[in-house]
């Protein structure tokens, strides 16, 4: 066992943090106001090639670890959580769902490279109005006729939906067998019938984009297949299970960050004649807070470090996804009140940091469905 992190591994954490701190912090706070989507820097961080990180590289990746990829959507996330998600959807959703699946290389290639390389934006369009928690529950349908598949369904809460070029879209073949029947296809931007739908108003990660999905007689062709009829739903799981590691991630990043923020604060603040971190009430606060994330920290890289592996990590991923996000949630309201008045005013982002973080204990199954998850591998 070896608690360090390699040479490249800090050396891509430095890439992430500079990145944040240059191209992210100056504009995060209007950017969550208006919920402005940062395209131009989304590109630029698919230049550097981070997007690809745990892909191979004849599919344009980096040919990198998941621990790698955990690294860089931490340090993004530190900074601004609603880009660490659209990140994370783009290459743990849309990506894994290519990966994991049974696409043919030159599918692979086709719809991965221009993702990993941040010339095209990927979504993942799993959720209905009537399948969220109940994922199996899926009512978009693909019948086939001749060589293509003509899909009709909606699909709502889609993180990059929006801004898409390509998503995966889960749907049944056959209703009258349910999931034994669950496909996957590429759907691109602009084919006819396939449309944004309402925006959501969001409380936390304004600036991700978030959407309904429609799809009204798209017509796609048998080669935007990734996942046959009855594969579709392992299909979807198996890329749950990263991408968990990848709302960990996030939500990592969220209660480093706000702490990060507290600590500096704490010393610099002066009260009663001395700088409030010199409060022994105050300072064994932030003793147990360093602790939770400490302990939050330990089962991501874990989780991450078995997937690299190749060995199961469906529990490890659940444990790590609602350990991290409860700790986002608890650190960053502690920084709220650790900041005083000073922490429920937007300059001091910690507020923001509280928001963001409420949705990393709902999404990419609730933290109730975490429980589920685990418990359900105990008494087999
Ligand atoms: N990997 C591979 N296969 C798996 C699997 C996994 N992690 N989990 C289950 N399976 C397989 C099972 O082995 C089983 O296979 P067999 O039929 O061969 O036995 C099959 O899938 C069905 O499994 P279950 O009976 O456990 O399925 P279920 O219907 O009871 O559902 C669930 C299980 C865990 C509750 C699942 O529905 C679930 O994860 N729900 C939450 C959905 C979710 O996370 N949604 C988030 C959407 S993405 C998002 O949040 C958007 C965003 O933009 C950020």
């Amino acid at each position: 066992m070896n608690f360090e992190l390699s040479e490249q591994q800090r050396a891509i954490q430095k890439l992430a943090r500079d990145f944040a701190e240059r191209e992210l912090l100056p504009g995060v706070l209007e950017r969550d106001a208006q919920e402005i989507f940062p395209l131009d820097a989304f590109r630029k961080l698919g230049a550097m090639g981070l997007y690809g990180l745990p892909y191979p590289k004849e599919f344009g990746g980096m040919g990198g670890s998941p621990l790698d990829y955990v690294l860089a959507v931490e340090e993004i996330s530190k900074v601004d959580a609603a880009f660490g998600i659209s990140f994370s959807v783009n290459t743990s959703l849309y990506g894994g769902s290519i990966m994991n699946s049974s696409a043919t290389e030159e599918q692979k290639k086709r719809f991965l490279s221009p993702i990993a390389s941040g010339k095209a934006i990927g979504s993942f369009g799993l959720t209905e109005p009537n399948a969220g928690s109940d994922a199996a529950g899926q009512q978009t349908i693909a019948v086939r006729d001749g060589d293509d598949y003509i899909l009709n369904g909606s699909k709502c809460f889609n993180t990059n939906g929006p801004v898409a070029d390509y998503t995966v879209i889960y749907c049944l073949t056959d209703p009258s067998i349910g999931t034994k029947s669950m496909a996957a296809f590429v759907v691109e931007k602009g084919t006819p019938g396939f449309t944004v739908g309402k925006r959501e108003d969001k409380m936390g990660i304004r600036s991700a984009q978030v959407s309904d999905l429609h799809l009204h007689d798209v017509r796609v062709s048998a080669d935007h297949m990734i996942a046959k009829p009855g594969e579709g739903f392992k299909l979807a799981m198996k890329t749950l299970d990263g991408g968990r590691i990848g709302v960990g991630a996030q939500a990592l990043g969220i209660a480093k960050g706000a702490f990060e923020i507290a600590r500096k604060y704490m010393m610099e603040r002066v009260q009663f004649g001395k700088p409030i971190c010199k409060q022994q009430y105050l300072a064994f606060r932030m003793a147990e807070l360093y602790t939770e994330i400490e302990k939050a920290e330990l089962l991501l890289y874990k989780a991450a470090v078995l997937e690299g592996e190749g060995k199961p990590f469906t529990a490890a991923a659940a444990m790590a996804k609602m350990t991290c996000s409860d700790t986002a949630m608890r650190v960053a309201t502690e920084c709220v009140q650790l900041l005083g008045g000073n922490g429920y005013m937007k300059g001091y982002h910690v507020e923001r940091m509280m928001r963001d973080a409420k949705i990393t204990q709902i999404y990419e199954g609730t933290n109730e469905i975490q429980r589920l998850v685990i418990s359900g591998g105990l008494f087999r």
